[in-house]
This record gives structure tokens, C-alpha cells and sequence, in this order.
């Protein structure tokens, strides 16, 4: 087994990646394989908590969700894709470690009230929700990992994954590293409305969004909400469009786009062509590499991952078990 330090993360399959998911966690994802012994898993068990009475969706959205990867830039000769569910050993530790977990932790996690009070289309009142965080332990800490990329909502679940890998160690010896959560330091890509950027807002722009339909979106969309005429100087610093600029554009280009927002001589439909020019020229080459995966190459991606993430989880497992007495 490499000497490399290891990571490991995962994101559910719940609809296309948009440009958020790529700038908040999947470019950290990209830059880590480079580095390091890196494990990244489809959570379709996870997608299941809140999913359940109608997962349709799920298995489609697992093989888009790997193409988006590969597209954007994961290489699987770098790192190891796979899918939760084809890695039982992640069931068995957390039955496991839901034994040392108390349910008061489960309750009063944060997430866990949030999106209770929050989602009124489904039903969270299942088990297997409250025992979500108990799965994302078991999920990272099987790889034992010394870092976990992830984006700043899932700060609650990594420090019950600590508390979980504390407790297990005091009960039953060193056995689990602390995992640190690896924040993408912070890339501002709020959604076309000034909203989050969110699947459920449908306000975002999706990797493998036709152009057509992103000229559309971005024509309609407000930029500095003072900014009446394009005689009124403008101000990047509340406007909408300017914080992709600074995730696409040169930084000469965004010198210019504020000198001529700030001066008037520069008005918002133009800048919103040289955005519409940058993601283009970003998008183009994902899209292409999208094109040609087809289901087959995503099947094999996945077979050829989840064995190497089971041979992995075997050794973690069987210490584990030792440990626990079994
Ligand atoms: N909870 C994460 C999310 O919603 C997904 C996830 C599941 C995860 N297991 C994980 C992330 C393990 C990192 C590590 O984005």
C-alpha cells in the first residue's frame, strides 16, 4: 500500500453537478489525486435517507454523477471512484459504530434540525436519517484518512465523526486518526439569483449544460441591482456576475471589467459576454471529455474502484472487528 497521506469524500447523487459542486469541493477533489491516496464514493446509501419513497432518480443520477467527475477531471489511474453501496464493509462499521454512538449526539445535531424543520416534502421521521452522520463516520473513517474534502455545510458531521473515532479509541484503543475537514478556501459562486447556488432553487449552472440554455439564464440574470443604465457607474463588489469573473476570467480581464463597471464605460451586457467567452472556453473541453464516456466506461470505472475500495476496507475492518471482540 502507498506511503501517500490518504483522503477520502463523497457526494450523494442527487442531480447534475453545477458549477458550486465544481469551484466549493470537486477542484479540491482534482488537486488532492495529485497528492495523495485518494478515495472518492457515489453516497447512494446516504442519497437513500431522504430518498426512500421514491428512488427512481438515484440510480440514473449515480452514473451522470461519475461522468460528471471524469469530465471535470477526476482520473481514476489517480484516485479510487467507487460506490458506497458496492462497499458492504461500510454497513458493517457503521451497525458498528452505532453502538457507541448515543442518540442524544444524533439529535442535536444541527443539520439534523435544520432539515427537519426545513424539508416539508418528505418525511425525515426514518432512522436511517438520524443515523446519517453515523454512516459518514463509518465512510471516512475506514480509509483512515488524514483529511476530508468537503464543503463548510458538513462541518457538524465531521466533528461527530471525531467525537465517534474518540470514542471508539478510548473504548477500545488507538485505532482511528481524527479526520480534519479540507475546506476549498473560499470560492464565492453564489447562484444566478444571489441565492446559494442549489439543485433545489434551480438557480445554477450546470456542467453539462448546453451553452444555448446558459446564454438564456445568464441574459435574464441581475448583476448590481443600483446599476439602472449603463451611464451609472456600477459596483463589482455587490454584483451578481462579478464573482464569476473572479473564478473564470483573467486577472487582467477582471482589472479592466472593473475599471469599465466602476467608470460607466463598460455596461452589463458586455460583461456578461466575456463571462459567457470564459465559461465557454472552460466548459467546452468538460463537455467534450463528457461526450465520450458512455455507460459502459462508467461501469467499468465503478467495478474496477469498488475493488480496490474492498480490499482497503477489509484490512480496517478486520481490526475493527479484533478490537470489538468479534
Ligand atoms: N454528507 C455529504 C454531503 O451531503 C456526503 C457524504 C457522505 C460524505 N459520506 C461522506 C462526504 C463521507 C465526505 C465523506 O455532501
Amino acid at each position: 500500500m502507498s506511503e501517500k497521506p490518504r483522503t477520502v469524500s463523497g457526494m450523494r447523487p442527487t442531480g447534475p453537478l453545477h458549477l458550486g459542486h465544481y469551484f466549493g469541493v470537486l477542484r479540491n477533489w482534482i488537486d488532492l489525486q495529485e497528492r495523495e491516496q485518494a478515495f472518492f464514493f457515489v453516497a447512494d446509501w446516504h442519497a437513500l435517507t431522504s430518498d426512500y419513497a421514491d428512488p427512481s432518480a438515484i440510480r440514473r443520477n449515480i452514473d451522470e454523477m461519475v461522468k460528471d467527475w471524469v469530465a471535470a477531471g477526476l482520473d481514476p489511474e489517480k484516485c479510487v471512484i467507487f460506490r458506497q453501496s458496492d462497499v458492504k464493509e461500510h454497513a458493517e462499521l457503521s451497525l458498528l459504530l452505532s453502538m457507541i454512538t448515543p442518540v442524544s449526539w444524533l439529535e442535536r445535531n444541527p443539520t439534523y434540525k435544520e432539515q427537519q424543520q426545513q424539508i416539508s416534502n418528505k418525511d425525515l421521521g426514518n432512522a436511517g436519517f438520524l443515523c446519517y452522520p453515523v454512516l459518514m463516520a463509518a465512510d471516512i473513517l475506514m480509509y483512515r484518512p488524514h483529511g476530508v474534502p468537503v464543503g463548510e455545510d458538513q462541518l457538524p458531521h465531521m466533528e461527530l465523526t471525531r467525537e465517534i473515532a474518540r470514542r471508539f479509541n478510548y473504548l477500545y484503543g488507538e485505532t482511528f486518526p481524527e479526520p480534519q475537514a479540507l475546506l476549498t478556501p473560499a470560492a464565492k459562486c453564489p447562484g444566478l439569483d444571489g441565492r446559494k447556488m442549489s439543485k433545489s432553487y434551480g438557480n445554477g449552472i450546470s456542467l453539462s449544460e448546453p451553452m444555448a440554455s446558459i446564454r438564456d439564464k445568464v441574459r435574464g440574470m441581475f448583476t448590481d441591482k443600483a446599476r439602472l443604465r449603463k451611464s451609472d457607474p456600477g459596483d463589482p463588489d455587490i454584483c451578481n456576475l462579478f464573482p464569476y469573473h473572479v473564478l473564470l476570467s483573467s486577472p487582467e480581464e477582471q482589472m479592466e471589467i472593473r475599471r469599465g463597471c466602476t467608470s460607466a464605460t463598460l455596461g452589463c451586457v458586455d460583461c456578461k459576454k466575456i463571462f459567457l467567452k470564459n465559461l465557454a472556453a472552460f466548459l467546452e473541453p468538460l463537455q467534450e471529455r463528457r461526450a465520450k464516456l458512455d455507460d459502459k466506461a462508467v461501469t467499468d470505472i465503478l467495478a474496477a474502484g469498488g475493488e480496490r475500495a474492498r480490499a482497503f476496507a477489509a484490512t480496517t475492518m478486520n481490526a475493527v472487528r479484533e478490537k470489538m471482540g468479534l
